[in-house]
């Protein structure tokens, strides 16, 4: 496979791609409901300090393979193991990486089909004067019911293969430019309402001070697990977006702003939610049902109601249209890598990944008892253990290749930042990030 000319048309869209990638359901749904779950200030603690120490020095790392690859993530594992004068099974990470992707996505594309059907109910204005214990049954109704919730999940992965049969860079940008500012501020204006309502100031204790007992082996693991989620590292997913990184841009510069960013998003869904958990004497543990029937009850009794969760609901929607796009690239990638055109590739994983996705469906009904592995069933299954074990594999995996195999010249180029800035990044990952993955990593499995 020879190396692509594709380019993100600036430095600016190439940041705005990969945020788009990384703000989704990891920040607004997934990052409350497993703070909630796992003592509130010391998960979002540990969460940042590995977002800070191995998110995105390893995020530098795999868009690094991309960016000196040129190619598919897999040919360009191959390509620089070449160069390398070491074994081409690096290759393999690439697929490990699209197995990763597939599970995720699975299960991404049925949540993401929640937002589609709360969409529709808040702006018919379903939500109006509903209580708490309203709002909940309503949700459970819906889970309940597997056809609506197909319907829903087929609509969001058309959605999703659509751009990505078109190829990635050019749809995706103008979707990113508007959507990424409007999100931000709908999510400034859901932090002010909050803070006029009685469980603000509880909310903070709960998101800010650190109750250290609280600290266990699976805390730290979720945390690791939730860091690599959140940025979108570990899957080759990035890499993949690496791939059409502009020549001359710093790497390190680009990936401190999407962390910034990604977390603030996060930190601001959190105190919107945890507002309303603690105003309405919710359980905080509450589990992925949180910000669904959180949200609905803040909002659909102030003046405008129904438009605002409307609104937030669209917005939430295509944040995790940019973010499943990225899970679907790797795999397309993969594919085209075995030499399928781009267009069966498509319909290919859009296949794969809808028929995983209906058994993320029946896990809400039907099959809600039927456990695959360690007492989970399917829905609880895959948005573990694919998050928690495979991303940090796949990103430890990512890193030594970065830091350790790839010839220092190339690593140097393609981080672009000084041989300063590069013998930085070297040692955090070498010294840092890969010890304290293997340790965390090790620690869960012992
Ligand atoms: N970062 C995305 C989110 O926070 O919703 C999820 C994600 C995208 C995970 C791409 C992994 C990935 F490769
Ligand atoms: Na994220």
């Amino acid at each position: 496979m020879n190396e692509t000319l594709e380019r993100w048309s600036s430095r600016r869209a190439f940041i705005l791609a990969v945020t788009g990638a990384a703000v989704g359901l990891g920040n607004i749904w997934r990052f409350p409901y497993m703070t909630g779950e796992n003592g509130g200030a010391v998960f979002l603690l540990l969460y940042v300090a590995f977002v800070v120490l191995l998110g995105v020095p390893v995020m530098m790392a795999e868009i690094m393979i991309g960016r000196a690859g040129r190619r598919s993530p897999m040919h360009s594992l191959a390509y620089l193991a070449q160069q390398a004068k070491t074994t081409p099974h690096w290759r393999w990470l690439g697929v490990f990486g699209a197995l990763t992707v597939f599970f995720i996505l699975s299960f991404y594309s049925v949540v993401s089909g929640w937002s589609i059907e709360f969409l529709i109910e808040a702006v018919n204005g379903d939500f109006v004067g509903l209580g708490p214990a309203e709002v909940g049954a309503n949700f459970e109704a819906f889970l309940a019911d597997p056809l609506r919730m197909t319907f829903n999940h087929t609509l969001f992965l058309l959605l999703t293969m659509s751009v990505v049969a078109a190829g990635v860079s050019n749809g995706l940008e103008k979707l990113n430019n508007l959507m990424m500012p409007l999100l931000y501020a709908l999510l400034v204006v859901l932090v002010i309402h909050a803070a006029f309502t009685d469980g603000f100031a509880p909310a903070l204790v709960w998101l800010f001070r650190p109750d250290f007992s609280a600290i266990t082996v699976g805390v730290v693991i979720n945390a690791l697990g939730h860091a690599f989620f959140t940025l979108a590292v570990g899957a080759c997913a990035l890499m993949a977006y690496g791939a059409y990184m502009p020549d001359h841009q710093s790497l390190p510069r680009a990936a401190g702003a999407v962390a910034i960013l990604d977390v603030a998003v996060a930190l601001m869904a959190g105190i919107a939610i945890f507002s309303v958990v603690f105003s309405q004497g919710m359980d905080p543990g509450e589990g992925p049902g949180l910000m669904f029937v959180t949200l609905p009850i803040a909002l659909a009794d102030l003046p405008w109601g129904s438009l605002w969760l409307g609104l937030f609901f669209l917005l939430l929607l295509l944040a995790t249209w940019t973010s499943s796009i990225n899970l679907a690239e790797p795999m397309v990638a993969t594919l085209q890598g075995f030499g399928l055109r781009r267009s069966r590739a498509t319909a290919i994983v859009a296949g794969g990944v809808w028929l995983a996705g209906l058994l993320s469906v029946l896990s809400f009904s039907t099959m809600a008892d039927v456990h695959w592995l360690a007492g989970m069933n399917f829905f609880e299954l895959v948005t573990t253990v694919p998050t928690d074990i495979f991303l940090p594999i796949g990103g430890l995996l990512i890193a030594t290749f970065a830091a350790w195999v790839l010839p220092r010249d190339t690593a140097l180029r393609a981080l672009d930042a000084g041989p300063n800035g590069f013998r930085a990044w070297r040692t955090l990952v070498r010294f840092v990030s890969i010890p304290l993955t293997l340790v965390v990593l090790l620690s869960g499995l012992i």
